[in-house]
């Protein structure tokens, strides 16, 4: 089955965030399932470096406002079709703000264009190329279902409900979205282009990333002013727990850790603890737990209850190793604790993929205490390593890692520890709880046995999604028979949504 991916972010390329690792991974664990993706980017410099075996496909005269070339082309294993259009994205750094962090003024277009490029291929522009299903990551992809209604099945992946991709309705003229889908029962939000709330309206099936967060989005504290729609659609609402690459996230092969070790090896972490303690300097303190953080600094991975606890926790022997970077105010706090507790707190401000693995292979454990949290990849990567992951009891964090309670710990199946509600009281009693834990070594072991045991490939999730392509690649085919039939009778031939009513669409108080 031939599936064309639409994303803004892949891994290796180009990545600000988990979702970069799915876009990248998700391919290839579909070969292994007969589902062979295609997956089309914008042609960032980053992305146009990499590539090899570039060949033209199609010239466009005017995308957006400049000429453009559609490109096929590989990088390592991934199949890629490449958008290059200088005007709309050959731009160094982030793909979405400029370098003072402001978004770029022209993401409506940037990204209304790798939707419509995405839809024109799935309708045939390539020769000899005919996907059978679009799958849309996130608001950037969220036009495509929407510029494609009639055309192959299309699924959309919700990573994150906080980006919506809200922009003035001044655009859709140039965005060629036509008056009759510019209403609610379309792409209108509040009176505004909704990107992904238009991938949501018309997309055959909707996934987002772990079965929690597809429940907590149907609710209203959840929902970010969607979950009226999401409710609306919950029969084609699905929720697939994320994997990890794990050639990429491997203790036994890691290239960028000091010492390599396997489950019956735990007895090495002490040298990657060493060497991660000497990189950021903290005190050789061989007997203190060391607690890592890998994260974006914002409200949603709560950095601010880590802040709260730190002061406290290094007066009690505990280390920290953080590497993060985002809301400028937030770093700022960590920076502070930091400076003053030398030696015991380490920050380093910025993106750096080989200190991540080093944090992963060397902590005690790994705090995540999100307030939302859609998957979560960073304590999928922690439980490979042995390193037991400390988290707020939400989304994908809820359905990875099992709580050391009583019950777990007799049933010798715990994997680290969760905390709920989110709040710095809770958050404190379950540090207390692993601190305490931490004393009783064979226990501990016990644990990180448990945790570097826990599947958190992609196997079982990529197989979810290819019967998940099928199943809906079935049905949209039925239905344009179904609606073929009913033509005749005056019915319309098809509407990518049909089973909501307007009164449940799009109702609740709008968040950007
Ligand atoms: P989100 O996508 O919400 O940021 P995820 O946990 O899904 O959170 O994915 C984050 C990914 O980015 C992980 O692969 C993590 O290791 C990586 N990451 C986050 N911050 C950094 C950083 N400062 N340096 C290197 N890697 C980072
Ligand atoms: C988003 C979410 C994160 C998820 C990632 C990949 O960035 O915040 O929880 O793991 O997407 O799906």
């Amino acid at each position: 089955m031939k599936v064309l991916a639409v994303t803004s972010e892949i891994y290796p390329l180009v990545k600000t965030g988990g979702l970069a690792d799915v876009a990248g991974a998700l391919p290839i664990a579909l070969a292994r399932e007969a589902v062979r993706v295609r997956t089309l980017v914008p042609g960032y410099p980053a992305v146009l470096g990499a590539l090899e075996k570039t060949r033209p496909l199609h010239a466009y005269e005017d995308l957006q406002g400049g000429p453009a070339r559609l490109l096929e082309a590989r990088a390592g294993k991934l199949e890629l079709f490449v958008i290059d259009a200088p005007h709309l994205y050959r731009r160094e750094g982030n793909p979405y703000v400029d370098s003072e962090g402001k978004d770029w003024d022209d993401n409506a277009l940037r990204f209304g264009a790798l939707a419509k490029v995405g839809a024109e291929i799935a309708s045939g522009l390539v020769q000899g190329y005919q996907p059978k299903l679009v799958h849309a990551h996130d608001w950037q992809a969220g036009l495509a279902p929407a510029y494609l209604r009639g055309g192959p099945a299309t699924v959309i992946t919700v990573h994150n409900l906080a980006f919506q991709g809200l922009f003035s309705s001044t655009l859709a003229d140039a965005l060629e979205l036509p008056p009759e889908i510019m209403t609610l029962e379309g792409v209108e939000f509040h009176g505004r282009i909704g990107f992904l709330k238009a991938g949501l309206y018309f997309a055959d099936a909707i996934t987002t990333v772990s079965p929690t967060y597809a429940a907590e989005i149907c609710t209203p504290e959840g929902g970010m002013g969607l979950d009226g729609l999401l409710r609306a659609r919950a029969r084609v609402l699905t929720g697939i727990c994320n994997g990890i690459d794990t050639n990429v996230w491997s203790p036994r092969k890691d290239p960028h850790i000091t010492a390599r070790f396997a489950v019956e090896e735990l007895d090495l972490k002490a040298a990657n603890k060493a060497a991660l303690r000497e990189k950021l300097q903290l005190a050789a303190r061989p007997d203190a737990p060391l607690f890592g953080v890998i994260s974006r600094l914002t409200e949603q991975k709560g950095i601010d209850l880590i802040a709260a606890v730190l002061p406290d926790l290094a007066k009690r022997g505990v280390q920290f190793a953080m590497l993060g970077s985002g809301d400028p105010s937030l770093e700022d706090k960590l920076r502070e604790a930091a400076s003053r507790h030398r030696g015991s707190i380490a920050l380093f401000v910025g993106y750096d993929e080989a200190l991540a693995h080093m944090i992963q292979a060397g902590s005690d454990a790994l705090l995540v205490p999100s307030r939302f949290e859609p998957c979560g990849l960073t304590q999928l990567a922690a439980l490979r390593y042995g390193t037991l992951p400390i988290v707020s009891r939400v989304g994908g964090l809820a359905d990875t890692v099992i709580d050391a309670n009583e019950a777990a710990l007799a049933a010798g199946v715990a994997t680290g520890f969760q905390f709920t509600p989110v709040s710095e009281a809770s958050f404190r009693r379950t540090l207390d709880r692993a601190l305490t834990l931490w004393q009783n070594k064979k226990t501990w072991r016990r644990l990180q046995q448990n945790a570097m045991r826990s599947r958190v490939g992609w196997g079982p999730a990529a197989k979810l999604y290819a019967s998940l392509f099928r199943a809906v690649t079935r049905r949209v085919a039925d239905r344009r028979a179904g609606a073929g039939t009913q033509a005749a009778k005056g019915a319309s031939a098809r509407r990518a949504a049909p089973r909501e009513s307007a009164s449940t669409i799009g109702q609740k108080t709008s968040t950007t």
